[in-house]
């Protein structure tokens, strides 16, 4: 069965457009807490947040509550030193390796794991041996695919931004014809196959035909729809969608 991880990054960014400054006692909202609380209420397999080094929108008291609820969460970080430390004392279920860039509004880009592999397979490790399960987002391209699994990965979450973008029949058919060979190879290799990145309710149906896949992540859809139906409604909307996945 295709899993479903809710990203609830963006609640947090609509909450830090107007209450970046919560000394005021004020109530900040919206709250990530509870539109996590209601996705897994509707069915979410996992609960998917970021904590940027520059915290701009989920805060470090929003991961702890996070962590506590009882659907897995799965920490999106970057690779560094202070990340690695704080992901070994909150011990998140899993944690998510992905690039970060100051100026980008969401992660943009795969990680380089080629690029960085010393760096990356020492924070693997470090993370899988206190047991928490560590996937690599990156582009799903056959270097980084093989450089993910030799670091000692569990997954790879397959970044499917640029299907997403794909602008013509051409390119649409493109993108999914690396997901497809990315997710063939990621799994021959023994790697668990995860993907996200602006899927959404139409364009998920052309990634049925991706095979081996774990769970989707999926943040920005998700809660877009639930600004008009609520999160329960946007949730399970899109786990029906989810039911249609037969490779
Ligand atoms: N997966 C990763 C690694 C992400 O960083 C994000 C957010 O950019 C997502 C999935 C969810 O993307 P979206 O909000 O476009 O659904």
């Amino acid at each position: 069965m295709l899993k479903l991880g809710v990203n609830v990054d963006h609640v947090a960014t609509l909450r830090q457009a107007r209450y970046r400054d919560t000394s005021h006692g004020a109530h900040p909202e919206p709250s990530p807490l509870e539109f996590a609380r209601q996705a897994i209420k509707a069915g979410a397999h996992g609960i998917t947040a970021h904590l940027r080094e520059d915290c701009r929108h989920m805060q470090p008291h929003d991961i702890v509550a996070l962590r506590k609820l009882k659907a897995p969460l799965n920490l999106e970080m970057a690779v560094t030193p202070a990340m690695l430390a704080y992901a070994l004392k909150l011990k998140p279920a899993h944690a998510c390796l992905v690039p970060e860039r100051r100026e980008e509004v969401t992660t943009e880009g795969g990680l380089d794991v080629c690029g960085a592999y010393n760096r990356v397979k020492k924070t693997v490790l470090a993370l899988q041996s206190a047991k928490t399960l560590v996937s690599l987002f990156i582009a799903p391209d056959p270097e980084q695919i093989c450089a993910a699994a030799e670091c000692g990965a569990r997954f790879v979450e397959l970044h499917t931004g640029a299907f997403a973008n794909a602008k013509g029949a051409s390119t649409l058919k493109r993108e999914l014809h690396r997901l497809e060979t990315g997710a063939s190879l990621a799994h021959s290799l023994g790697l668990k196959v995860n993907a996200g990145h602006g899927i959404n309710y139409d364009n998920i149906r052309y990634l049925y035909t991706v095979p081996h896949l774990h769970e989707l992540n999926i943040g920005h859809s998700i809660i877009s729809r639930a600004i008009f139906m609520g999160a329960h409604k946007a949730v399970s909307d899109m786990l029906d969608l989810l039911e249609g996945y037969h490779p």
